[in-house]
C-alpha cells in the first residue's frame, strides 16, 4: 500500500477496492459472479461434509495453527456466534474483545494503536465497529504491520468486517445471496428474480451491502418497500443505475407483496438514534410482515430478515410451520458461509472442494 492512511479514507469505497484485492472483506462491491458462486459452492461443501465425523475432522484440521480475534465492539449475537462457530470448525483457535470499557481503548489508546497491538498476537481480525472507516483503517494498518504466509504468498492479515457502520456489511449479504440461491433451486437461481426490501433502508447495512451484490445477476428487480424518512439513499440508486439493475419504491409492504419473488424485512436501526433507554421506535403498519401476506405470497417466494427483529414481522408468522418463512435457515446458513469465508482467505478452500 503506497498511500497514507489519510489518502486511503479520502478514497470512496469503490476506489479503496483495488487495494483490499483479496486480503480483506470489507465491502460487497469486491465481490464479482464467480467469486459469489464460488462462495456459495463452497458453504454447501462444508455444510454436507461436516455431516460425517471424518469430514468435520477434516474440516477441523485445516486452519489449527492459526488464531482468530473477533473484535466486536457493537452488540452482535448472531455474526459474532456464527464467526467463532465457523473459526471452531475449522480448527483455529480464537480470543474476543467484546467490550472498549475493558480494553485499552477506554485508557485513550488509538483504534489504530489498538488493531497494530491485535495483529501482533492473532492471523485474523473480525471486526464489527461502528465508525464505518473502522475496517479500512484495520487493513491499512494490516498492510504495514506483521504478515503470514498463505501457500507461498505473503500477505496482511486478513480483516473481515462483520458490521461497518451503517453502511456496510458484506459477510451478511454472502450468506443472503446463499440463502436466496438455495431457496431458488428449483426455480433458476436467483437471476431474473424481483427482491423486496423492506424497513430501514437507509441505516440498514445488510440491504445496502446486499443492493451492491445485486449487479452480479441477470434480469434482478429491486423494489424498496420503507417510511419516506427510511427509503434507500442515492448512494445505492445511483450505484444501481449505474450497473442498470431496475429498482423502483413503493409506501407498503401490500403494494407488492403478491409479485414479488423474495421479501428481506429489516428492523428500524434506532441505535443511532438518540431515543431513552429501553424504548424503541415501532415499525410502521405498512411495513409490517403479517400472515395475511404470507397468504398471498407467490408459493415460490421467500422471505428472509437478517435478525434481529421485533415488532416488523408479527409473532405467529415465525411458527407458520411454512417453508417460504427462511429467516431461521438464514441465520444457519450464515455459519456456513462464514466456514467458507475464512477457507478461502486462508487458502484451503480447494482443499475442500477436492476431498468432497
Ligand atoms: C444486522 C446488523 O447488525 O446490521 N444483524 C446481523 O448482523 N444479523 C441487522 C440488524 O441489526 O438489524
Amino acid at each position: 500500500m503506497d498511500l497514507s492512511l489519510q489518502d486511503f479514507l479520502s478514497l470512496p469505497e469503490a476506489e479503496r477496492v483495488p487495494y483490499i484485492k483479496d486480503h480483506a472483506i470489507l465491502y460487497a462491491q469486491q465481490f464479482d459472479r464467480e467469486s459469489l458462486d464460488y462462495h456459495c459452492r463452497l458453504a454447501d461443501t462444508c455444510r454436507k461434509m461436516h455431516k460425517t465425523g471424518e469430514g468435520a475432522d477434516f474440516l477441523s484440521s485445516l486452519l489449527r495453527h492459526w488464531t482468530a480475534l473477533n473484535f466486536f465492539v457493537q452488540p452482535s449475537s448472531r455474526t459474532f456466534l456464527s464467526f467463532n462457530s465457523a473459526q471452531s470448525m475449522l480448527g483455529m483457535r480464537r480470543a474476543s474483545v467484546r467490550d472498549i470499557n475493558i480494553s485499552s481503548m477506554s485508557k485513550g489508546e488509538t483504534l489504530t494503536d489498538s488493531i497494530r497491538t491485535f495483529i501482533s498476537y492473532v492471523d485474523l481480525v473480525v471486526m464489527r465497529h461502528g465508525d464505518s472507516d473502522a475496517g479500512a483503517v484495520a487493513y491499512w494498518i494490516a498492510t504495514k504491520a506483521r504478515k503470514i504466509v498463505i501457500n507461498g504468498e505473503e500477505r496482511p492479515i486478513p480483516i473481515v468486517s462483520g458490521g461497518s457502520g451503517t453502511k456496510q456489511h458484506p459477510t451478511q449479504s454472502l450468506l443472503d445471496i446463499y440463502t436466496l440461491e438455495k431457496s431458488f433451486e428449483q426455480i433458476g437461481g436467483i437471476d431474473g428474480k424481483t427482491i423486496m426490501l423492506v424497513g430501514d433502508l437507509k441505516r440498514g447495512r445488510t440491504v445496502r451491502s446486499l443492493s451492491y451484490l445485486m449487479k452480479n445477476y441477470n434480469g434482478v428487480e429491486l423494489v424498496f418497500a420503507a417510511p419516506e424518512q427510511y427509503q434507500m439513499q442515492d448512494d445505492i440508486l445511483h450505484f444501481l443505475d449505474t450497473h442498470h439493475v431496475p429498482w423502483r419504491m413503493v409506501d407498503s409492504l401490500s403494494a407488492a407483496v403478491a409479485d414479488v419473488d423474495a421479501i428481506y424485512m429489516t428492523r428500524i436501526q434506532d441505535e443511532w438514534d438518540d431515543l431513552a433507554p429501553g424504548t424503541h421506535e415501532a415499525a410502521s403498519d405498512e411495513f409490517c410482515f403479517k400472515l395475511e401476506h404470507l397468504r398471498n405470497m407467490k408459493p415460490t417466494a421467500c422471505l428472509l430478515h437478517p435478525l434481529p427483529k421485533r415488532d416488523e414481522i408479527e409473532e405467529a408468522v415465525d411458527y407458520a410451520d411454512d417453508d417460504r418463512v427462511v429467516y431461521w435457515r438464514q441465520e444457519r446458513n450464515g455459519m456456513w458461509m462464514r466456514v467458507a469465508i475464512i477457507a478461502k482467505l486462508f487458502g484451503v478452500g480447494e482443499a475442500i472442494l477436492e476431498r468432497a
